[in-house]
């Protein structure tokens, strides 16, 4: 069984999905051993709990400086031994050494097609904001593991939803919500859990 250990910072309907994935056995040979969020009002929490999902939140707020915040968050990871870390709408950048740790091992949803709408300062609603300022006529989801850079690691799955006319920000999000992001991440999880993703030379390969 793959322990996964889920990160949050809102809402989680993105960790509603891999929940019921696992549920409903579409994600395979898989646990979920715990969540933790940077945010203590976050209702992904209150979600984890309603599914007797150990959860807890580790705030940058309750430490000296982010030194201190990254250690304790590492510290906290370690503790549910997991065998991957889904980012699931996670908006703290992850420390250096964690990434270390775990390389390879840290998978993200991101919601756009990366390379387009990504990177710093290009996350949640601002990604669909920016696509919609520039008029792109498709956009999506995508599934990447976690590097030093921001949404610069392997993509193991990409989804494409297309823009509508009179879309706003929020219905966009809804959209890449429902036809990308809850579909790609359980999968993603599924082909981890069952050993179908290998990782070469920075690019990854899916096994039929
Ligand atoms: C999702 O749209 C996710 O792709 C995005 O935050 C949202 C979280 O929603 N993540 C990023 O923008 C990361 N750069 P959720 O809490 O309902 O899953």
């Amino acid at each position: 069984m793959l322990r996964v250990l889920v990160m949050v910072s809102g809402g989680g309907t993105n960790l509603q999905a891999i929940i019921d994935a696992v549920n409903s056995r579409q994600i395979t040979n898989t646990e979920i051993v715990g969540v933790i969020s940077n945010n203590r009002s976050a209702y992904a929490l209150e979600r984890a709990e309603h599914h007797g999902i150990p959860a807890c939140c580790v705030s940058p707020k309750d430490y000296e400086n982010r030194e201190v915040f990254n250690e304790k968050l590492l510290e906290k990871v370690d503790e549910y031994d997991p065998d991957l870390i889904a980012l699931a709408g996670f908006l703290v950048v992850i420390p250096p050494a964690m990434i270390e740790k775990y390389r390879n091992r840290i998978i993200n949803i991101h919601p756009s097609l990366i390379p387009s709408f990504c990177g710093t300062g290009y996350y949640g609603l601002k990604v669909h904001e920016a696509a919609l300022a520039r008029g792109v006529k498709v956009v999506g989801a995508t599934v990447h593991f976690v590097d030093e850079g921001t949404d610069t690691g392997p993509i193991i799955l990409q989804k494409a939803v297309a823009v509508e006319d009179g879309d706003t920000p929020e219905v966009l999000q809804r959209r890449v919500m429902e036809q990308a992001e809850w579909i790609i991440l359980p999968k993603a999880i599924d082909l981890i859990a069952n050993g179908k993703v290998n990782v070469t030379d920075g690019k990854v390969s899916v096994a039929k």
